[in-house]
């Protein structure tokens, strides 16, 4: 009898744990990137108007590791640190650490 208890914790747990990950994972980029595209664009694109950069192209992908877009999503830019001269906010006292990495890696996946 106690052996069944022991199997039916066990199986509990890892079927709990299994739903916590699967929840944590899902504190989805795409939910996340909607702080972001009024002034990146949803397609990642970026704005014409706000200057942004198109995260779709290859080329800005290889410049841009995914450690400098979560210091840059952080801490954002200054004015002066940006080719538009417009200031890019930063998001460390609104985002955990966990969702700008998510947030990060979605940015990452625009590229082809
Ligand atoms: C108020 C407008 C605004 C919001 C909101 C915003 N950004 Fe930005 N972002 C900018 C501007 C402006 C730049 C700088 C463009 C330039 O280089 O001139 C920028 C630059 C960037 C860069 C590129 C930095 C580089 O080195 O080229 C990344 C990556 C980025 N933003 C990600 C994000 C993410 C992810 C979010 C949402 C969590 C976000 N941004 C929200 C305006 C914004």
């Amino acid at each position: 009898m106690r052996k069944i208890w022991t199997l039916l914790t066990i199986v509990g747990f890892l079927a709990g744990s299994m739903f916590f990950a699967g929840t944590a994972f899902s504190a989805d980029g795409a939910k996340l990137y909607k702080k972001c595209q009024g002034c990146h664009s949803k397609d990642g694109k970026g704005k014409p108007k706000k200057q942004t950069p198109d995260f779709t192209n290859a080329d800005w992908q290889s410049r841009h590791s995914l450690d400098k877009i979560k210091k840059v999503i952080a801490e954002g830019m200054k004015k002066t640190e940006t080719k538009s001269g417009k200031a890019m906010p930063g998001f460390s006292k609104r985002m955990s650490a966990e969702e700008i990495d998510t947030v990060a890696k979605y940015v990452k996946a625009f590229s082809k």
